[in-house]
């Protein structure tokens, strides 16, 4: 998309980035459209947003597509962001040389139960597709719940304790985090939400432990780049202290 020299310089960039896409639904509200559109709109801004990451060479980025607690909406909402979902999918194997020359893996993140087979089968042949690809990680959250996530986790480890393959005392934070769906990625840096919550709705909720949070009013579809430079160019500015002085 953008031309590498218009591109802002920053002082020191995040590695890893998470945007919670919220507020498609108070998009197509304002404009007298379905909810429908609103995410439509909001999976167009998810293209442009992650395209202009990669652009500006941040490593890893990850985005909030669907929580476990989003079950909960009418079905027909639920259909139409998963239909949303395979589209993308599908556009990405049909443009895979766009992806190649920007070096983006896709990666999903979430519990893979409770997704159709089509969507699944999308979902790894793209994640297949790009798994060479070493420039950026783009992770999609779909189905995803950061308790869920760390429960999963949890029940694993229990169970390779059972089996006399790790001892309690192995438990560490290092090894949680190697039993997390993003496991050998760096924590965010920086979490991003739009919409004017100012909540993390359970995104990332152990690797967020330390993310510097942005928030700001914008609905997700409106979200554009120059609102993504200001964010990191706040990031730039924070001073992080980890519990030190
Ligand atoms: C975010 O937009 C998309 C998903 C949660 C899937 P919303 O659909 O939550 O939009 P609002 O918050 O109702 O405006
Ligand atoms: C968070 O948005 C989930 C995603 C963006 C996928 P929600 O709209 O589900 O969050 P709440 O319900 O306002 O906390
Ligand atoms: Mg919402």
């Amino acid at each position: 998309m953008s031309e590498a020299q218009t591109l802002p310089q920053f002082s020191v960039l995040p590695r890893h980035v998470g945007f919670i896409m919220d507020g498609n639904g108070r998009w197509a509200k304002k404009r007298g459209l379905p909810r429908s559109e609103g995410h439509k709109a909001g999976a167009k801004n998810f293209r442009k947003i992650g395209e202009y990451a990669a652009d500006l060479g941040i490593e890893y980025v990850t985005f909030y597509a669907f929580s476990t607690e989003n079950w909960k909406r009418p079905d027909e909402e639920v259909n139409a962001l998963m239909e949303l979902f395979s589209e993308y999918l599908n556009e990405v194997i049909d443009r895979i040389g766009e992806n190649e020359e920007k070096g983006i893996h896709l990666k999903f993140i979430g519990d893979k139960n409770g997704l159709s087979d089509e969507l699944l089968n999308l979902m790894d042949y793209t994640e297949k597709l790009t798994e060479d690809k070493k420039k950026v990680t783009l992770n999609i959250a779909i189905n995803y719940g950061g308790r869920h996530e760390i429960a999963c986790g949890v029940k694993e480890i229990a169970r390779k304790v059972s089996k006399g393959e790790l001892s309690p005392e192995d438990i560490d934070e290092n090894l949680i985090s190697d039993f997390l769906y993003t496991k050998g990625q760096p924590d965010p840096d920086l979490i991003i939400r739009p919409s004017g919550e100012y909540r993390l709705s359970n995104f990332l909720t152990w690797q967020g432990a330390y993310s510097e949070l942005w928030f700001s009013d914008i609905l997700w579809p409106d979200f554009s780049t120059d609102d993504f430079n200001e964010a990191l160019r706040a990031f730039e500015h924070r001073h992080r202290r980890f519990g030190g002085i």
